[in-house]
């Protein structure tokens, strides 16, 4: 069993995909641990994004994350890390295939629709700083007998 960090992005509060990007996690079979909707400042978006610092479009990202709240959600399942990846498609819309969450909602890098931690180190660091060790739930479903 693991649990990683996903980020909904402005794009995705501002065009009403909150749900409809969920249900994508949900109908998998992957549980939601924790869920809140936070205003990102600018020490845990540098902190984030550190290894962008140095790219010309960093401003961008910056201005780009504050526009809305975003969703940090904590999703749980076994091999979650891969399987949130794999649903999210490619990092770049233009390149992620119809059927993942960019390939079916996302247009272009600018906004592609939601972050998702990419190895177990990433995920223990992005939900330390997300969730700060609290709000992040162990309960079983019934569903989960079955998964
Ligand atoms: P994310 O999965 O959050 O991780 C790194 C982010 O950098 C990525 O999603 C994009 O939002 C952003 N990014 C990567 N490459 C570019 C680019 N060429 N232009 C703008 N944003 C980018």
């Amino acid at each position: 069993m693991q649990t990683t960090l996903v980020l909904l992005k402005p794009d995705c509060v501002d065009r009403g995909l909150i749900g409809a990007v969920i249900s994508r996690f949900e109908a998998k079979g992957l549980k939601i641990s924790g869920m809140k909707m936070m205003q990102l400042d600018e020490a845990i978006i540098n902190e984030h994004y550190d290894f962008l610092k140095d790219k010309p479009f960093f401003p961008d990202i910056k201005a780009y994350m504050v526009r809305t709240p975003v969703v940090a959600m904590a999703i749980s399942g076994v091999n979650a890390i891969s399987i949130v990846r794999a649903l999210g498609g490619a990092t770049n819309p233009v390149d992620a295939n119809p059927g993942t969450i960019r390939g079916d909602f996302g247009l272009t890098i600018d906004g592609n629709i939601m972050h998702a931690s990419d190895s177990e180190e990433t995920a223990e660091i992005e939900l330390q700083r997300f969730f700060g060790g609290k709000d992040v739930f162990e309960y079983s479903r019934v569903i989960d007998t079955v998964l």
